[in-house]
């Protein structure tokens, strides 16, 4: 099946927002502890390989990258937040630059909350989440590598995490799934 968002481009990288691209389009931004998957999900989203760069090591995402998708909105891929390789002087300026970016980007559309299908809530996505509460910012939250659980675990950590998201969309998510990539791209297009 052709993908929904087939006609992408990378755009720019940016550290400020007044950086940002001049066209004004809707953005939809992929937000998420480092390593929690977020390059690779565009790169499934959009069908391609190694057009946003991933890493196995956390850390890879240093700045905010804009891609021109279908040439109607932007997707930004961010930083991680949450690493604590990454001394805390750099956590703060990627914090304070994500922070930056979701609060004053008026065409923000949409956030892509990306949390750990394997793990209990960790702090950090407990705050990001509250803190996207807090600024009235629309969100769904997309669980990610789901390949990796049993169809047991599968079943707990989406009950578990229903009751902490029982106003949000919860999407499971693994790049190998192209039902999740459908399911994904349809709710993408459909709220933007
Ligand atoms: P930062 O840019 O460092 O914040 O990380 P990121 O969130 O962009 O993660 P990235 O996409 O670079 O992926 C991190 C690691 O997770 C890589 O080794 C990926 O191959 C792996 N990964 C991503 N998605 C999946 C998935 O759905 N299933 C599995 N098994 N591995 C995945
Ligand atoms: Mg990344």
């Amino acid at each position: 099946m052709k993908p929904i968002f087939y006609d992408v481009r990378f755009i720019k990288s940016i550290t400020d927002i007044k950086q940002k691209p001049e066209e004004a389009l809707p953005e939809v931004a992929f937000a998420g502890r480092s390593n929690v998957g977020k390059s690779s999900l565009m790169n499934a989203l959009f069908n391609r390989k190694r057009l946003v760069k991933t890493s196995s090591t956390p850390g890879k995402t240093q700045l905010i990258n804009y891609f021109l998708v279908n040439e109607a909105a932007y997707f930004v891929d961010l930083p991680g937040y949450g690493y604590a390789k990454i001394s805390n002087k750099v956590s703060a300026k990627w914090q304070k630059m994500i922070e930056q970016y979701l609060v004053q980007s008026k065409t923000l559309r949409l956030v892509c909350l990306l949390i750990d299908s394997r793990h209990p809530l960790q702090k950090s996505d407990a705050q990001m989440s509250d803190w996207l509460n807090y600024q009235n910012l629309p969100y769904i939250v997309v669980l990610t590598k789901t390949d990796k659980l049993t169809r047991k675990q599968y079943d707990r950590q989406i009950k578990l995490f229903r009751e902490h998201f029982p106003d949000h969309h919860l999407i499971p998510f693994s790049v190998s799934s192209e039902q999740a990539k459908t399911q994904l791209s349809e709710l993408i297009e459909q709220i933007i």
